[in-house]
């Protein structure tokens, strides 16, 4: 008796946290209303089996419950009953699935006059190409990625010069237009999937996947990784941005082809030496730092990562809190830097600087921040600190421990890595998040530093040519 009534009270129980449940699908903002009427058909479908099914359990369980008056009868073949409960579920299955057949048959078929955009997913970032007037997208080879053509372009295909490389977090479309969306992974199963949308595709290193919609409400949207695909899934985040055509055309055109691209990678570090001498005030002729200035070393750091950071303080997504007073010292520096020619000349010349050994000036417990930095910061900036550029990560060893402690701090207290723009920024602060209290980011910063002593082949490894 008990047990049936207990079967009762869990079915009336979850209908009633079903319709009272605040998870419900988000407002759709795509062409895709026939995505929901068959998630409703299988709401019903299997809300209709699921109550019926348990009621009737709970019934039988009551109704032929131990009684010394009766027996049980064996009745193992019932003919008539096997073809009930045959024809009963082969509707049921068939109502399941063939809606969604005919729905899946329209999002394998994107209209002829779809315009293409190219998503590529990586461990854990997003980047986009679109094809520039010529309307198609360049041949591109996962084999030919490099620091210099991240997209891996074939420089030998015409159709290739005008595309539009994207490597930001945030996917620009325009309103009302039908767009066929190309999906590529350079590296291990991913999954792109935008809720508002209604849609989603796995991404698969080697092969080419797509789909398709059109975009029916301006804002913007998350893009999520629906995949696992390694320590860093959970910070796969991108959004999409869905924009009036005017605004998108605007947006558009002030990207960088990849033939601005490749004109950008020749880089005059005689140049970025000149500009230099105003750096060197607080950084250092040999971009040594000065502590007393709470200018860290900058020495041999990455291009990429300068003239990323550059950039940043230029525009104001990096450095615009209030608490990081440093920070916006550098916002004021980095606006007389006039364009990204002399941005990307400086950080060669500053690239080539010799890195030196920064003295220790924190006290940290080595062995927590080596499991610290293990279990986390190394699955992006590397073994050894060394920084890897496919994933954006700068190189760490070496560098001022109280420098390094001052950035963590300003990741968890979102300081630094809050501008809507900032996403590498933005998943440093979900990682530093596991890092905890002062002392832990004492003990990691330490630790981090301390790579440079032990390891002095750091110093060329982290060149770029
Ligand atoms: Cu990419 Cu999960």
């Amino acid at each position: 008796m008990a047990f049936a009534i207990t079967i009762a009270l869990l079915v009336i129980g979850s209908v009633i946290f079903h319709a009272w449940s605040p998870w419900w699908l988000t407002p759709i903002a795509s062409n895709w209303d026939s995505i929901d009427t068959t998630i409703d058909i299988t709401v019903w479908v299997t809300g209709f089996a699921f109550v019926v099914i348990n009621l009737f359990l709970a019934y039988t369980v009551y109704k032929y419950r131990y009684s010394k008056k009766r027996r049980a009868e064996y009745d193992p073949e019932n003919k008539k009953l096997e073809v009930w409960l045959t024809v009963i579920t082969s509707v049921g299955i068939a109502a399941l699935l063939a809606p969604g057949l005919f729905v899946w048959a329209d999002f394998v078929n994107p209209p002829e006059d779809a315009h293409v955009v190219e998503v590529t997913g990586q461990q854990w970032q997003w980047a986009y190409r679109y094809p520039g007037a010529d309307g198609k997208l360049g041949a591109a080879d996962p084999g030919l990625i490099t620091e210099a053509n991240p997209f891996g372009m074939k420089g030998d295909d015409p159709a290739g010069r005008d595309d539009i490389l994207v490597e930001s977090a945030i996917m620009h479309l325009p309103v009302d237009k039908p767009v066929k969306v190309v999906l590529r992974s350079k590296d291990v199963l991913h999954d792109f999937a935008v809720a508002e949308f209604r849609v989603k595709m796995d991404m698969v290193p080697g092969a080419i996947s797509y789909l398709w919609l059109t975009p029916t409400k301006t804002g913007t949207y998350d893009i999520l990784c629906e995949e696992l695909c390694g320590v860093g899934h959970f910070v796969m985040r991108g959004r999409v941005k869905v924009q009036e055509q005017a605004d998108f055309d605007q947006w558009l055109a002030s990207q960088n082809t990849y033939e601005d691209a490749l004109a950008l990678a020749k880089v005059d570090r005689a140049n970025g030496q000149a500009t230099y001498a105003m750096c060197a005030g607080c950084h250092g002729v040999q971009g040594e730092g000065n502590p007393a200035l709470n200018a860290p070393q900058i020495a041999g750091l990455q291009d990429w990562y300068v003239t990323a950071q550059l950039e940043h303080f230029k525009t104001g997504i990096r450095g615009g809190n209030p608490a990081d007073t440093y920070g916006a010292q550098m916002i004021g520096l980095a606006a007389a830097l006039p364009d990204s020619q002399t941005i990307r000349n400086l950080s060669a010349y500053i690239n080539s600087l010799p890195a030196t050994q920064t003295k220790q000036t924190l006290s940290g417990n080595l062995k927590n921040g080596k499991e610290l930095y293990d279990h986390n910061c190394s699955v992006c900036h590397g073994d050894n600190g060394r920084g890897v550029w496919s994933v954006h990560a700068p190189k760490l060893a070496g560098m001022d421990d109280w420098y390094l402690a001052r950035q963590l701090r300003h990741f968890r207290d979102k300081v630094r890595g809050a501008h809507p723009e900032d996403d590498l920024g933005h998943q440093m602060q979900l990682m530093v998040s596991v890092l905890g209290d002062d002392e832990a980011i004492n003990d990691v910063a330490v630790y981090i530093s301390g790579l440079g002593y032990s390891d002095p082949s750091y110093v060329a490894a982290s060149k770029t040519k």
